[in-house]
């Protein structure tokens, strides 16, 4: 069981420009899952199928219970892979979600789409 603090969403959906057969958030989802495995890392991962930022992918949000939900678009899988992975555990050490600016890598700081707070 993964453990808790954080899922991380990725869309699988996304194209890649004019190839229709790309898919960068797939392709991001299945090294990420690798990259966890290497790194012995426990996070819950999820494919979905639209985050509603399809002209940014790669896609993801990284959620939680009780916590701000973050979308980051721009991703590449390979450049960012261990980003994500350190980003996704700042956030599930936080308690409410919201990790310290300075404590961002790049491509979060530059790729958040939005951020939604938790249910009251
Ligand atoms: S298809 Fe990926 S965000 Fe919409």
């Amino acid at each position: 069981m993964a453990a808790p603090g954080v899922t991380v969403f990725v869309c699988v959906s996304c194209r890649d420009g004019d190839d229709a057969h790309l898919r960068p958030g797939a392709a991001l989802l299945e090294a990420l899952r690798a990259r966890l495995g290497e790194r012995k890392i426990d996070i819950a991962v999820e494919p979905v199928e639209c985050l509603a930022v399809c002209k940014r992918p790669a896609t993801v949000a990284f959620a939680g219970a009780g916590k701000w939900t973050y979308v980051i678009g721009d991703l590449d899988g390979g450049l960012h892979l261990d980003d994500v992975i350190d980003s996704a555990q700042s956030f599930a050490a936080t308690d409410n979600g919201v990790v310290a600016w300075k404590d961002r890598p790049d491509c979060f700081k530059k790729g958040v789409v939005s951020r939604t707070p938790p249910l009251p």
